[in-house]
């Protein structure tokens, strides 16, 4: 009986496979309020989506996938990497667990850490990653699952040209001899290289970077390198890293993107007229399998993100929560052409998602004189839910005094399910059931949870909470 309807099903996924060829999307969930995992795999399908990464292997998650032909990553958390490479009965037992007992899931590669080299960790994970590594890819091969590839995603940080030139690339001089002696394993192994590419955070981070050269759609001036003309700086960073893989010694390295996208609200450049930008010119560029001057040909990318994820730590700046092709909530934010055919339309949402009852909690005027009082209370709910959309040139950035607070206050009484309690702040705000949204500044309505819910208490980044809060103190002084 279940054979019959594999074959409607992968019918049905072939036709779609064909539109969104090599394309796929990072699931992350650090969210107050995650969607059901079976809803955001139908929207994978009803959207054509064949390829899926995660964080983690939340049997949840996981077992939402069984019985679909959605290629998996796994992940394996940083702070699972020293167990995994002290000991090999713990990658052992987390391959039996997680891959072995999910026989039904289509998982393709194991990502062993996230961005484990980023220089912001000091150096934590340089001496546990490539051993974690290789325990991970033996316990594969030795259960019979040689076929799934343990790879580590790295930041583009691990490479750098310092004339910006991409044959000038390199591993940075810190990690050189560990990165040769992973690719070397890797090689041997044939595992992908996978590296995240932002040419968001290009921009974001030097105010001289020239604006159109962020973006795929051919209007970025360009640079020359030894000939070779460069339009965009996505090509530019790939072959950065091409061209430090040769210098290594591996030329031929497999290369997969793990992710790659745009952010939409929580900073001057990004909104989604400018992600649907990005977007348009990046997938353009993946359908006709041009690839890049050093390496023409079809790219393997992770798309980030598809959700929104209201309790990422916003030390790298506030658009990290805004990353979602989809919102929090599984809408679509603007239309897409995943086909690049011309196919312009709107993203498939999740459906029969269950929301909580229509109603806000806003300031009351005629209780808010205490500006100290109220600005203490701001920080309060911004220090435990996500108050992103208000910082400068974002969607929620014209309220006026009374607008900010109220949109403060509404954000901690949803994401605390609308507890009566939490919409009290000494008095000073009431639960309306009018529509609290102001002009194009979303006042949402929170989610039934779908799973396991993180509370702030929970989010492992604590000075975010902190640079949070600073920046709130300020802005409410200035008030
Ligand atoms: C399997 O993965 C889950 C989720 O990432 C993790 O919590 C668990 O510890 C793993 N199992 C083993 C045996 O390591
Ligand atoms: C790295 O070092 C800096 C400066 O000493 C420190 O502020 C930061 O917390 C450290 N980060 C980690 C992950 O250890
Ligand atoms: C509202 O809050 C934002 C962010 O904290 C701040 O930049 C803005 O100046 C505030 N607006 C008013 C009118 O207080
Ligand atoms: C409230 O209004 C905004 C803006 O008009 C709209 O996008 C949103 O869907 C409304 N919310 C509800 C729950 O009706």
């Amino acid at each position: 009986m279940a054979r019959p309807r594999f074959l409607v099903g992968a019918w049905a996924a072939l036709l779609l496979v064909s539109l969104a060829h090599g394309i796929g999307v990072n699931w992350g969930s650090i969210t107050s309020h995650p969607l059901k995992a079976s809803l955001v795999v139908q929207m994978l399908k009803d959207n054509g989506i064949n390829k899926v990464k995660l964080f983690d292997a939340d049997s949840r998650t996981v077992s939402a996938l069984a019985g679909t032909t959605i290629e998996v990553m796994l992940g394996i958390p940083n702070d699972q990497l020293a167990k995994m490479a002290d000991d090999y009965e713990s990658a052992r037992d987390w391959v039996k667990e997680n891959v072995t007992k999910n026989s039904n899931v289509k998982i393709r590669y194991v990502a062993v850490g996230n961005e484990p080299f980023l220089t912001s960790y000091n150096g934590s994970n340089l001496e546990t990653t490539l051993p974690a590594l290789k325990n991970i890819q033996k316990a594969l091969n030795d259960a019979g699952h040689g076929d799934i590839k343990a790879t580590v995603p790295h930041n583009a940080d691990v490479y750098e040209s310092p004339s910006n030139k991409p044959s000038d690339g390199n591993f940075r001089s810190d990690i050189k001899s560990i990165m040769k002696d992973m690719i070397q394993y890797q090689h041997e192994q044939k595992s992908p290289f996978l590296v995240n590419i932002y040419p968001f955070l290009s921009l974001h981070g030097n105010s001289h970077f020239p604006f159109d050269f962020a973006f795929c759609d051919n209007n970025g001036g360009s640079i020359t390198d030894e000939g070779t003309e460069y339009a965009n700086v996505f090509d530019a960073n790939y072959d950065t890293l091409l061209w430090a893989l040769k210098k290594a010694g591996y030329s031929e390295m497999k290369v997969v993107v793990g992710e790659v996208g745009w952010p939409t609200d929580g900073d001057k450049n990004a909104n989604v007229k400018l992600a649907k930008r990005f977007y348009d010119g990046f997938l353009k560029k993946m359908a006709s399998n041009e690839g890049t001057p050093q390496r023409p040909g079809q790219i393997e990318v992770y798309l980030f993100s598809l959700l929104d994820e209201d309790m990422k730590s916003i030390a790298p700046g506030m658009f990290e929560r805004h990353w979602g092709i989809f919102r929090y909530d599984g809408q679509p934010k603007f239309p897409m052409d995943f086909t690049a055919k011309g196919q312009d339309k709107m993203p498939v949402g999740a459906k029969g998602v269950e929301y909580q009852t229509k109603q806000w909690c806003v300031v009351d005027p005629n209780k808010a004189h205490d500006k100290d009082a109220v600005g203490a209370n701001m920080n309060y709910a911004c220090s435990r839910a996500d108050c992103t959309s208000l910082v400068y040139e974002s969607s929620c950035n014209n309220l006026d005094y009374l607008g900010n607070i109220s949109y403060a206050f509404n954000m901690y009484f949803q994401t605390n399910d609308q507890d009566i309690e939490t919409c009290g702040f000494n008095g000073m705000a009431k639960v309306v059931t009018h529509n609290a949204s102001q002009g194009s500044c979303l006042f949402p309505i929170m989610i039934v949870s779908g799973g396991v819910r993180l509370r702030s208490g929970f989010v492992s980044a604590v000075s975010s909470l902190i640079i949070g809060l600073m920046f709130l103190i300020t802005s409410s002084q200035s008030m």
